[in-house]
Protein backbone atom coordinates (compact mmCIF):
# COMPACT_ATOMS: atom_id res chain seq x y z
CA UNK A 1 0.00 0.00 0.00
CA UNK A 2 2.63 2.51 0.88
CA UNK A 3 4.72 1.80 -1.86
CA UNK A 4 1.53 2.19 -4.23
CA UNK A 5 0.64 5.38 -2.17
CA UNK A 6 4.52 6.41 -3.19
CA UNK A 7 3.95 5.56 -7.02
CA UNK A 8 1.01 7.16 -7.41
CA UNK A 9 2.63 10.56 -5.80
CA UNK A 10 5.70 10.17 -8.53
CA UNK A 11 3.56 9.61 -11.23
CA UNK A 12 1.61 12.99 -10.07
CA UNK A 13 4.82 14.86 -9.53
CA UNK A 14 6.22 13.32 -13.16
CA UNK A 15 2.80 14.81 -14.95
CA UNK A 16 2.80 18.22 -12.62
CA UNK A 17 6.39 18.65 -14.33
CA UNK A 18 5.55 17.78 -17.81
CA UNK A 19 2.70 20.58 -17.54
CA UNK A 20 5.72 23.12 -16.35
CA UNK A 21 7.24 21.88 -20.25
CA UNK A 22 5.75 22.99 -23.20
CA UNK A 23 6.50 19.18 -25.39
CA UNK A 24 8.39 18.93 -28.61
CA UNK A 25 6.72 17.38 -31.50
CA UNK A 26 3.70 17.89 -33.66
CA UNK A 27 0.15 17.81 -32.96
CA UNK A 28 -3.38 18.37 -34.28
CA UNK A 29 -6.34 20.40 -33.21
CA UNK A 30 -7.63 17.84 -30.91
CA UNK A 31 -4.53 17.02 -29.22
CA UNK A 32 -4.17 20.89 -28.61
CA UNK A 33 -7.37 20.79 -27.13
CA UNK A 34 -7.52 17.79 -25.14
CA UNK A 35 -3.99 19.17 -23.56
CA UNK A 36 -4.14 22.31 -23.01
CA UNK A 37 -7.87 21.75 -21.58
CA UNK A 38 -11.63 22.75 -22.80
CA UNK A 39 -11.54 25.49 -19.69
CA UNK A 40 -8.33 26.50 -20.58
CA UNK A 41 -8.71 30.58 -21.38
CA UNK A 42 -6.73 29.40 -24.44
CA UNK A 43 -9.50 27.14 -25.98
CA UNK A 44 -12.26 28.44 -24.02
CA UNK A 45 -11.33 32.29 -25.46
CA UNK A 46 -10.77 30.80 -29.00
CA UNK A 47 -13.97 28.63 -29.05
CA UNK A 48 -16.38 32.08 -28.00
CA UNK A 49 -14.20 33.81 -31.01
CA UNK A 50 -15.66 34.35 -34.38
CA UNK A 51 -12.98 31.48 -35.79
CA UNK A 52 -13.89 29.37 -32.92
CA UNK A 53 -17.42 29.00 -33.81
CA UNK A 54 -17.25 28.39 -37.26
CA UNK A 55 -14.89 26.05 -36.68
CA UNK A 56 -17.54 24.03 -35.20
CA UNK A 57 -20.43 24.39 -37.33
CA UNK A 58 -18.87 25.94 -40.82
CA UNK A 59 -16.81 24.07 -43.90
CA UNK A 60 -13.50 22.57 -42.52
CA UNK A 61 -10.92 25.33 -43.39
CA UNK A 62 -13.12 28.31 -43.86
CA UNK A 63 -11.75 29.68 -40.20
CA UNK A 64 -8.48 29.26 -38.67
CA UNK A 65 -7.62 26.72 -36.18
CA UNK A 66 -5.12 26.42 -33.28
CA UNK A 67 -2.52 24.93 -36.24
CA UNK A 68 -3.19 27.28 -38.83
CA UNK A 69 -2.08 29.82 -36.68
CA UNK A 70 0.39 28.52 -34.33
CA UNK A 71 1.97 25.34 -36.92
CA UNK A 72 1.59 21.91 -35.72
CA UNK A 73 4.78 22.88 -34.07
CA UNK A 74 2.68 25.06 -31.40
CA UNK A 75 5.83 25.31 -28.92
CA UNK A 76 8.58 27.09 -31.36
CA UNK A 77 9.01 30.76 -30.72
CA UNK A 78 5.84 32.80 -31.80
CA UNK A 79 7.12 34.45 -35.35
CA UNK A 80 4.76 38.14 -35.40
CA UNK A 81 5.33 38.69 -39.09
CA UNK A 82 4.06 34.83 -40.35
CA UNK A 83 0.84 36.04 -38.12
CA UNK A 84 0.38 38.84 -40.57
CA UNK A 85 0.70 36.32 -43.57
CA UNK A 86 -1.47 33.80 -41.80
CA UNK A 87 -4.17 36.18 -41.52
CA UNK A 88 -4.05 37.62 -44.93
CA UNK A 89 -4.79 34.42 -46.38
CA UNK A 90 -8.19 35.18 -45.31
CA UNK A 91 -8.53 39.18 -44.83
CA UNK A 92 -7.01 42.24 -46.36
CA UNK A 93 -3.69 43.48 -45.32
CA UNK A 94 -5.70 46.79 -44.24
CA UNK A 95 -8.07 45.03 -41.97
CA UNK A 96 -5.23 42.97 -39.99
CA UNK A 97 -3.27 46.10 -39.45
CA UNK A 98 -6.09 47.90 -37.92
CA UNK A 99 -6.53 44.73 -35.80
CA UNK A 100 -3.32 44.86 -34.75
CA UNK A 101 -2.77 48.32 -33.99
CA UNK A 102 -6.35 47.88 -31.69
CA UNK A 103 -4.88 45.08 -29.67
CA UNK A 104 -1.38 47.10 -29.07
CA UNK A 105 -3.78 49.84 -27.61
CA UNK A 106 -5.97 47.48 -25.53
CA UNK A 107 -3.12 45.31 -24.27
CA UNK A 108 -1.19 49.05 -23.62
CA UNK A 109 -4.31 50.28 -21.46
CA UNK A 110 -4.46 46.80 -19.51
CA UNK A 111 -0.78 47.62 -18.70
CA UNK A 112 -1.75 50.76 -17.35
CA UNK A 113 -4.18 49.43 -14.57
CA UNK A 114 -1.28 47.24 -13.58
CA UNK A 115 1.29 49.57 -13.31
CA UNK A 116 -1.23 51.41 -10.94
CA UNK A 117 -2.16 48.40 -9.29
CA UNK A 118 1.33 47.45 -8.43
CA UNK A 119 2.53 51.06 -7.19
CA UNK A 120 -0.37 50.74 -4.55
CA UNK A 121 0.73 47.57 -3.75
CA UNK A 122 4.64 48.76 -2.97
CA UNK A 123 3.43 51.73 -0.96
CA UNK A 124 0.87 48.86 1.33
CA UNK A 125 4.21 46.06 0.86
CA UNK A 126 6.18 49.26 2.61
CA UNK A 127 3.77 49.98 5.55
CA UNK A 128 2.33 46.85 6.13
CA UNK A 129 3.25 43.34 7.75
CA UNK A 130 2.83 40.53 4.75
CA UNK A 131 0.49 39.02 7.36
CA UNK A 132 -1.70 42.05 6.80
CA UNK A 133 -1.96 42.07 2.96
CA UNK A 134 -3.26 38.47 1.77
CA UNK A 135 -6.20 40.14 0.03
CA UNK A 136 -4.33 42.75 -1.91
CA UNK A 137 -1.98 40.11 -2.75
CA UNK A 138 -4.71 38.12 -4.10
CA UNK A 139 -6.30 40.40 -5.69
CA UNK A 140 -2.95 41.16 -7.60
CA UNK A 141 -2.99 37.56 -7.94
CA UNK A 142 -6.37 37.92 -9.72
CA UNK A 143 -5.41 40.97 -12.09
CA UNK A 144 -2.41 38.86 -13.56
CA UNK A 145 -4.77 36.56 -14.70
CA UNK A 146 -7.07 38.94 -16.00
CA UNK A 147 -4.30 40.50 -17.91
CA UNK A 148 -3.76 36.91 -19.35
CA UNK A 149 -7.15 36.59 -20.55
CA UNK A 150 -7.06 40.51 -21.95
CA UNK A 151 -3.93 39.68 -23.80
CA UNK A 152 -5.25 35.77 -25.37
CA UNK A 153 -8.60 37.81 -26.33
CA UNK A 154 -6.32 40.52 -28.63
CA UNK A 155 -3.81 37.32 -29.85
CA UNK A 156 -7.65 35.53 -30.58
CA UNK A 157 -10.05 38.19 -31.27
CA UNK A 158 -12.04 36.80 -28.66
CA UNK A 159 -14.34 39.66 -27.85
CA UNK A 160 -15.69 37.91 -24.44
CA UNK A 161 -11.91 37.48 -23.34
CA UNK A 162 -11.57 41.00 -24.41
CA UNK A 163 -14.40 42.69 -22.72
CA UNK A 164 -15.91 40.49 -20.49
CA UNK A 165 -12.89 37.94 -19.28
CA UNK A 166 -10.47 41.05 -19.52
CA UNK A 167 -11.09 44.45 -18.90
CA UNK A 168 -14.47 44.66 -16.71
CA UNK A 169 -12.19 41.75 -14.82
CA UNK A 170 -9.54 43.96 -14.19
CA UNK A 171 -11.40 47.15 -13.60
CA UNK A 172 -12.83 44.85 -10.81
CA UNK A 173 -9.85 43.63 -9.71
CA UNK A 174 -8.59 47.43 -9.60
CA UNK A 175 -11.67 48.52 -7.26
CA UNK A 176 -11.03 45.94 -4.63
CA UNK A 177 -7.67 46.43 -4.60
CA UNK A 178 -8.09 50.46 -3.37
CA UNK A 179 -10.90 48.95 -1.49
CA UNK A 180 -8.29 46.23 0.57
CA UNK A 181 -6.14 49.48 0.75
CA UNK A 182 -8.50 51.72 2.18
CA UNK A 183 -9.82 49.73 4.90
CA UNK A 184 -6.11 49.21 5.80
CA UNK A 185 -5.54 52.67 6.24
CA UNK A 186 -8.63 53.27 8.24
CA UNK A 187 -7.95 50.09 10.19
CA UNK A 188 -4.70 51.81 11.09
CA UNK A 189 -5.64 55.18 11.79
CA UNK A 190 -8.12 53.87 14.42
CA UNK A 191 -5.36 52.09 15.99
CA UNK A 192 -2.22 52.30 14.74
CA UNK A 193 -0.85 48.90 16.02
CA UNK A 194 -2.40 47.50 13.35
C1 LIG B 1 0.79 17.01 -24.37
C2 LIG B 1 0.38 18.32 -23.97
C3 LIG B 1 0.36 19.47 -24.97
C4 LIG B 1 -0.03 19.46 -26.28
C5 LIG B 1 -0.51 18.28 -27.12
C6 LIG B 1 0.08 20.82 -26.75
N1 LIG B 1 0.52 21.64 -25.74
FE1 LIG B 1 0.85 23.64 -25.85
N2 LIG B 1 1.70 23.64 -24.01
C7 LIG B 1 1.72 22.55 -23.16
C8 LIG B 1 2.42 22.92 -21.95
C9 LIG B 1 2.65 22.02 -20.76
C10 LIG B 1 2.81 24.28 -22.10
C11 LIG B 1 3.60 25.14 -21.10
C12 LIG B 1 2.78 25.57 -19.96
C13 LIG B 1 1.76 26.51 -20.36
O1 LIG B 1 2.08 27.55 -20.96
O2 LIG B 1 0.56 26.24 -20.11
C14 LIG B 1 2.33 24.69 -23.40
C15 LIG B 1 2.50 25.94 -23.92
C16 LIG B 1 1.92 26.41 -25.10
C17 LIG B 1 2.02 27.74 -25.63
C18 LIG B 1 2.82 28.86 -25.01
C19 LIG B 1 4.17 28.72 -25.67
C20 LIG B 1 5.28 29.27 -24.90
O3 LIG B 1 6.41 28.98 -25.33
O4 LIG B 1 5.07 29.96 -23.91
C21 LIG B 1 1.31 27.77 -26.79
C22 LIG B 1 1.14 28.94 -27.72
C23 LIG B 1 0.78 26.44 -27.00
N3 LIG B 1 1.18 25.64 -25.97
C24 LIG B 1 -0.01 26.08 -28.07
C25 LIG B 1 -0.28 24.75 -28.42
C26 LIG B 1 -0.90 24.35 -29.67
C27 LIG B 1 -1.38 25.29 -30.73
C28 LIG B 1 -0.93 22.98 -29.68
C29 LIG B 1 -1.37 22.06 -30.79
C30 LIG B 1 -0.69 22.25 -32.08
C31 LIG B 1 -0.37 22.54 -28.40
N4 LIG B 1 0.01 23.64 -27.69
C32 LIG B 1 -0.26 21.23 -28.02
C33 LIG B 1 1.19 21.32 -23.40
C34 LIG B 1 0.72 20.87 -24.64
C1 LIG C 1 -6.25 33.13 -35.65
C2 LIG C 1 -4.97 32.63 -35.20
C3 LIG C 1 -4.93 31.77 -33.94
C4 LIG C 1 -5.68 30.67 -33.66
C5 LIG C 1 -6.78 30.04 -34.48
C6 LIG C 1 -5.24 30.19 -32.37
N1 LIG C 1 -4.25 31.01 -31.89
FE1 LIG C 1 -3.37 30.86 -30.08
N2 LIG C 1 -2.45 32.64 -30.38
C7 LIG C 1 -2.42 33.34 -31.58
C8 LIG C 1 -1.60 34.52 -31.42
C9 LIG C 1 -1.33 35.56 -32.49
C10 LIG C 1 -1.12 34.50 -30.10
C11 LIG C 1 -0.24 35.53 -29.40
C12 LIG C 1 1.20 35.15 -29.50
C13 LIG C 1 2.05 36.12 -28.71
O1 LIG C 1 1.57 37.20 -28.37
O2 LIG C 1 3.17 35.76 -28.43
C14 LIG C 1 -1.67 33.31 -29.46
C15 LIG C 1 -1.45 32.92 -28.15
C16 LIG C 1 -1.75 31.66 -27.63
C17 LIG C 1 -1.36 31.18 -26.34
C18 LIG C 1 -0.67 32.01 -25.27
C19 LIG C 1 0.79 31.98 -25.31
C20 LIG C 1 1.29 32.87 -24.21
O3 LIG C 1 2.19 33.63 -24.50
O4 LIG C 1 0.75 32.83 -23.09
C21 LIG C 1 -1.79 29.89 -26.23
C22 LIG C 1 -1.56 28.96 -25.07
C23 LIG C 1 -2.48 29.57 -27.45
N3 LIG C 1 -2.46 30.69 -28.27
C24 LIG C 1 -3.07 28.37 -27.74
C25 LIG C 1 -3.96 28.16 -28.77
C26 LIG C 1 -4.79 26.99 -28.92
C27 LIG C 1 -4.76 25.78 -28.02
C28 LIG C 1 -5.56 27.20 -30.03
C29 LIG C 1 -6.66 26.32 -30.56
C30 LIG C 1 -7.74 26.00 -29.64
C31 LIG C 1 -5.20 28.50 -30.57
N4 LIG C 1 -4.24 29.05 -29.79
C32 LIG C 1 -5.76 29.07 -31.72
C33 LIG C 1 -3.10 33.00 -32.73
C34 LIG C 1 -4.03 31.98 -32.83
C1 LIG D 1 -8.80 30.28 -42.96
C2 LIG D 1 -9.26 31.65 -43.10
C3 LIG D 1 -9.01 32.63 -41.96
C4 LIG D 1 -7.82 32.95 -41.37
C5 LIG D 1 -6.45 32.35 -41.63
C6 LIG D 1 -8.11 33.99 -40.42
N1 LIG D 1 -9.45 34.29 -40.44
FE1 LIG D 1 -10.38 35.71 -39.36
N2 LIG D 1 -12.18 35.12 -40.09
C7 LIG D 1 -12.35 34.18 -41.09
C8 LIG D 1 -13.78 34.08 -41.39
C9 LIG D 1 -14.40 33.20 -42.47
C10 LIG D 1 -14.44 34.99 -40.53
C11 LIG D 1 -15.93 35.30 -40.48
C12 LIG D 1 -16.20 36.46 -41.39
C13 LIG D 1 -17.64 36.85 -41.31
O1 LIG D 1 -18.00 37.60 -40.39
O2 LIG D 1 -18.39 36.40 -42.16
C14 LIG D 1 -13.40 35.61 -39.73
C15 LIG D 1 -13.65 36.57 -38.76
C16 LIG D 1 -12.66 37.27 -38.10
C17 LIG D 1 -12.92 38.30 -37.14
C18 LIG D 1 -14.29 38.72 -36.63
C19 LIG D 1 -14.85 39.79 -37.48
C20 LIG D 1 -16.24 40.16 -36.99
O3 LIG D 1 -16.93 40.81 -37.79
O4 LIG D 1 -16.64 39.81 -35.90
C21 LIG D 1 -11.72 38.80 -36.76
C22 LIG D 1 -11.48 39.92 -35.77
C23 LIG D 1 -10.70 38.06 -37.47
N3 LIG D 1 -11.32 37.15 -38.28
C24 LIG D 1 -9.34 38.28 -37.34
C25 LIG D 1 -8.37 37.42 -37.84
C26 LIG D 1 -6.94 37.52 -37.56
C27 LIG D 1 -6.31 38.63 -36.74
C28 LIG D 1 -6.34 36.48 -38.16
C29 LIG D 1 -4.88 36.07 -38.07
C30 LIG D 1 -4.33 35.95 -36.73
C31 LIG D 1 -7.37 35.72 -38.87
N4 LIG D 1 -8.57 36.33 -38.64
C32 LIG D 1 -7.15 34.61 -39.62
C33 LIG D 1 -11.37 33.46 -41.69
C34 LIG D 1 -10.03 33.48 -41.38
Amino acid sequence: MALLLRTGLVLLLSIGTAFAQPPAGSFNDAQCVACHGETSPEVHGYRLSKHGVLAQISTPGRAPGCVDCHTPQAHHPADTDAMSQTCGHCHSPRYVETLRANGVRMQEVGNMKQREVLQLLTRARSQFPAAALQDMEKHYQHLQQHLRNLRLGVAHQSPDYQWWHGHPALDGDLLRIKGAYDELMRRHAADPKH
